[in-house]
């Protein structure tokens, strides 16, 4: 069952119901200035981060969900009644309704009892703000005699402080309202030097700035006291709940149609210029900036900006194939999803309150796959900051803090596989960029100033990282967890509530991951490719040589007979083996071994990818592994604490599957590779929206596993680096559109019933439009640049065009 339908046209995801399986959700702003914004208007906004300085207040896991928001109440003055366009709060039962999702927009447009009312939300480039832009529609034959209230609750700014410490809270909430414009400044008058505005472009009947006053202490958001009575109380809030909430009164002819126009801001004062009278907020920067944004010309023309600076990004890549679902999510959605990845990590969301986790090592450098190609320069900055957490001997803090770009020292280091993805990330963006001199650029171990080596340096060091920490069987010891966080060999936790992450009860000198020397193996490779561009052929052998010793152990201690093993634990036993009793097939090793590499030349990889098709595949995608954990087991940690079929321990982790299409293409099977392809794809399943519940135009971190009651059943949208992988899956390997060191490679593994495809692709400086058309049913790529044929599928880096013709015939 569908709740919408895709605009493509417009990139566009259009719900037609209200009352979706859960809130789906989009983002606003791009910069620094950021909002979710669910179907219905619920969401919050923040200025650069989600706990330290968010605007509006939201109530996770409430009930009713998604509550708080951008929120709209019409009036009827003849009859008293009222309802929310948006739907929320007030549930009013809408005669039409729609919700057009674009990219970094939200349009949300009823009718009720003849009266249309439409509100796009979305934040100008360049501005730290938000603007609701409203049209209101009187189809009636007669007038309509309306009142418009408008509603925010601010939050007082550190998001966890403001749902825990209500004794000072209650007493701290302050504002200002001049003109109209509602000011919020609590903690203004000492240590902060910004404050919100909320300000509304028509004149107003009235204000409301006091929760308590605006809703009245026993109601919901449903039914507030001041929109019942028609009637502002120009309330000014002291302590307790800050609110902001206009009224405008309309009066429409039949037919007319007035427009009224909200900012929600946020504004920093010079910390010498806060006042202009004591108390008093110095409005001399933001009054500019407010009159600017409440005009509707230079709203449309921030609109259109906002238009062109996607086409820009989305433009880098455009594919037309035989398949509209591969189609819509390389083009537009996934694209997207990337770059909201890259914004927020894994910080706000439906999922991820904005307090709980700051910027992952090994999620960030994945993340960079995804979006390295749309806005290099910003990926070449992420890069420095995360090698700036490294540690001298190599290792990783696991996290660090957007605000301060500072290792978590509260969830610490030890997670052995995060430094190599250091290494993935890089090469990917020389490998877009070109830019080699990021390798010479000076980067601190752990911020220290003094200590910069070359950014080079620190990759050797997460190299020599690994191979400083091999285990009884010469494999790379796990520590905390590798990427799997919940498989933690040496956590052994006892206590309810203690983190698996964190707790470390054994010395980690025996616990080994055949993931970590999968990836090994993959960087190694990158590290030589490297060495050889600079003519370093000596490095460049040791490198390959020690990706080749690693294949060996992994061929003598991590093969299980069919597929590769996922571990040997604490005392030496094996995990992911035919002769454990639970987990005895996990999906990780088998696509990162064979990216690496690994059993392409003995068949080991073709058996792998059999076992993964034969116990892992489902119709809703490849489970984590298998059989489920039925009970807890201490010496596994958190992946056994999971109940059967949700998130690590064999749930459908969508993050994994594009390592298995890519296995898929490297052994050549274009037909196994997009039908898991196809399996994930959100678009591809909208069909299903009733069962799989999140948003049918992004990927969910997961969907449950077959051994779960909810099986095909999606949790954890938006954040995740399934979004990265896939589009890196598709993009590279099954499109076989793929960045070098030395140039553009072409060489597609694409399903044998495609005729081809075209695409183009802005690489270098260079727009490649190309056209791929198959002419036999394999994977041999004969290649031609502007009618020259090219040896191989690397097409040498073009400087002397602009714009080139590569016709691609597939053999
Ligand atoms: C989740 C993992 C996640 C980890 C991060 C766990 O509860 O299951 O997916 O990586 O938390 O701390
Ligand atoms: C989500 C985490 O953000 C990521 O770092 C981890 O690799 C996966 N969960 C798997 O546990």
């Amino acid at each position: 069952m569908r709740f919408g339908y895709f605009d493509d046209q417009q990139r566009e995801y259009v719900i037609t119901r209200p009352d979706t399986p859960l809130p789906w959700l989009n983002y606003l702003g791009n910069e620094a200035y950021f909002g979710i914004i669910s179907n219905t208007a619920g969401g919050y906004s923040f200025y650069r981060d989600a706990r330290l300085r968010r605007l509006t207040r939201y109530r996770y896991n409430n009930a009713p969900r998604d509550i708080g928001g951008r929120y709209l109440y019409l009036r009827d003055s003849a009859t008293g009644e009222y309802w929310s366009p948006t739907w929320q709060p007030t549930l009013t039962a809408l005669d039409d309704y729609t919700c057009r999702h674009g990219i970094g927009y939200t349009t949300i447009q009823s009718t009720y009892r003849d009266v249309t009312a439409q509100v796009r939300y979305f934040v100008p480039q360049g501005s730290n703000l938000e603007v609701w832009q409203v049209k209101v529609t009187n189809h009636r034959v007669k007038a309509a005699e309306l009142s418009l209230f408008s509603f925010v609750e601010f939050c007082l700014w550190d998001a966890n402080d403001d749902m825990t410490n209500f004794q000072r809270n209650f007493s701290i909430g302050e504002v200002e309202i001049e003109n109209g414009v509602i000011y919020h400044k609590t903690e203004y008058r000492e240590r902060r030097d910004h404050f919100a505005y909320f300000a509304c472009s028509a004149p107003l009947a009235g204000f409301d700035t006091s929760r308590d006053e605006f809703l009245g202490v026993y109601r919901g958001f449903d039914q507030p006291l001041v929109v019942e009575a028609g009637e502002s109380k120009n309330s000014v809030a002291h302590g307790w709940a800050p609110i902001g909430s206009h009224h405008v009164k309309l009066k429409l002819a039949p037919g007319e149609t007035q427009s009224i126009n909200f900012i929600l801001g946020y504004q920093e004062n010079p910390r010498d210029a806060k006042f202009e009278a004591p108390g008093v907020i110095n409005k001399v920067t933001v009054k500019p900036i407010i009159a600017h944004y409440l005009d509707s010309a230079n709203i449309d023309a921030a609109f259109e900006t906002l238009r062109q600076y996607w086409d820009g990004l989305l433009g880098v890549l455009q594919v037309s194939t035989p398949d509209e679902h591969t189609n819509r999510m390389v083009n537009i959605w996934n694209a997207y999803q990337c770059m909201v990845t890259f914004n927020m990590s894994r910080s706000a969301s439906g999922y991820e309150s904005g307090i709980g986790r700051g910027m992952g090592f090994r999620d960030s450098n994945q993340d960079l796959l995804g979006f390295v190609h749309m806005i290099p320069e910003r990926a070449k900055e992420r890069i420095l900051d995360i090698a700036s957490t490294q540690f001298e001997n190599g290792g990783a803090y696991h996290q660090y803090q957007p605000l301060t770009k500072r290792g978590n020292n509260a969830v610490g280091s030890n997670f052995n596989d995060d430094p190599l993805w250091l290494v993935l990330g890089v090469a990917a963006y020389i490998k877009e960029s070109g830019d080699w001199a990021i390798l010479d650029e000076p980067v601190p171990f752990d911020n220290q100033p003094g200590t910069e080596q070359p950014l080079y340096e620190h990759m050797r060091r997460s190299m020599q990282y690994t191979l400083d920490r091999l285990g009884p069987h010469g494999l790379p010891l796990i520590g905390r967890a590798d990427w799997n966080d919940c498989l933690n060999l040496n956590t052994f936790s006892e206590e309810p509530g203690e983190s698996f992450q964190t707790t470390t009860n054994k010395d980690g000198a025996v616990a080994e991951s055949i993931f970590i020397a999968g990836l090994y193996g993959i960087a190694a490779k990158e590290m030589a490719d490297l060495e050889d561009h600079f003519g370093r052929g000596d490095t460049a052998a040791s490198y390959r040589d020690s990706a080749v010793k690693m294949d060996e152990v992994v061929k003598e201690h991590g093969w299980d007979g069919a597929w590769f093993m996922r571990a040997y634990n604490h005392f030496g036993e094996k995990v992911g083996s035919a002769e454990c009793a639970e987990g005895q097939i996990f999906i990780e090793p088998q696509g990162i071994c064979i990216m690496a590499g690994m059993g392409l030349d003995d068949g080991r990889a073709a058996q792998a990818l059999d076992s993964v098709r034969a116990r892992l595949a489902t119709p809703h995608g490849i489970i984590l592994q298998q059989p489920a954990y039925a009970t807890y087991h201490v010496e596994l940690g958190e992946i056994s604490s999971y109940p059967p079929g949700y998130k690590e321990n064999a749930g459908i982790f969508c993050h994994t599957n594009p390592w298995i299409m890519i296995a898929e293409a490297i052994v050549g099977s274009g037909n196994n590779a997009h039908d898991y392809y196809t399996r994930i794809n959100p678009s591809a399943r909208e069909a299903i929206s009733e069962l799989h519940r999140c948003e049918p135009y992004v990927y969910a971190q997961m969907i449950a596993g077959k051994d779960a009651p909810t099986h095909g059943e999606a949790k954890n949208s938006w954040l995740t680096g399934t979004a990265a992988w896939n589009y890196a899956a598709i993009t590279q390997w099954i499109l076989g559109i793929r960045p070098t060191f030395e140039g553009l490679q072409i060489a597609p593994v694409v399903p044998t019933a495609w005729s081809g495809f075209t695409a183009t692709r802005k690489y270098r400086g260079v727009t490649y439009h190309i056209t791929v058309r198959r002419a036999g049913p394999g994977n041999t790529v004969a290649l031609a640049v502007d009618g020259t044929p090219v040896e191989g599928s690397i097409i040498p880096l073009i400087t002397d065009r602009a714009a080139c013709q590569v016709s691609v015939t597939l053999n």
